[in-house]
């Protein structure tokens, strides 16, 4: 059993597309262990995105993910890492195949709906990082 983070950024709240995007994560058989609503702060988009933080786009990335709300989540499965980064789909829009979260909803780089850890290293800093470990169920 992996475990991975996952989240809803501000683009997805604000198009009501939160409930979609867990109904995808359940129906494919994830258990959901954690799950809260947070407007991030700088603090911590800027230590989520860290390893962006020499790009051309990092002001303009901290400033999408601390813009709203966003879908915090843990989800639990076999190979659930790369699992959930199947069923996202890829970065760039014009490879994010149909039937991925981000094929079915945006062809935009930036406004790209949802986050998904993408190695255990990744996976356990995030989780460590969103969450304090009595949020996370057994
Ligand atoms: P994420 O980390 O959010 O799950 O996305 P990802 O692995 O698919 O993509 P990554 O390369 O880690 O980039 C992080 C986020 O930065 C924005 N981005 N903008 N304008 C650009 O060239 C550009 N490149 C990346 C996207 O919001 C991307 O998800
Ligand atoms: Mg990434």
């Amino acid at each position: 059993m992996e475990r991975t983070y996952i989240m809803v950024k501000p683009d997805g709240v604000a198009r009501r597309l939160s409930g979609e995007i867990i109904r995808r994560f359940e129906n494919r058989g994830l258990r959901l262990v954690a799950l809260k609503l947070v407007v991030p702060t700088r603090e911590t988009a800027e230590a989520h995105y860290a390893v962006h933080s020499d790009k051309p786009f990092f002001g303009e990335l901290v400033d999408f993910v601390t813009s709203g709300p966003v879908v915090a989540m843990v989800w639990e499965g076999n190979d659930a890492i790369a699992l959930c980064r199947q069923m996202i789909g890829a970065t760039k829009p014009i490879n994010a195949t149909p039937g991925t979260i981000r094929g079915d909803y945006t062809c935009d780089m930036m406004s790209n709906l949802i986050h998904g850890s993408d190695a255990p290293e990744t996976a356990a800093e995030e989780m460590a990082l969103w969450f304090s470990e009595g949020e996370l169920l057994a």
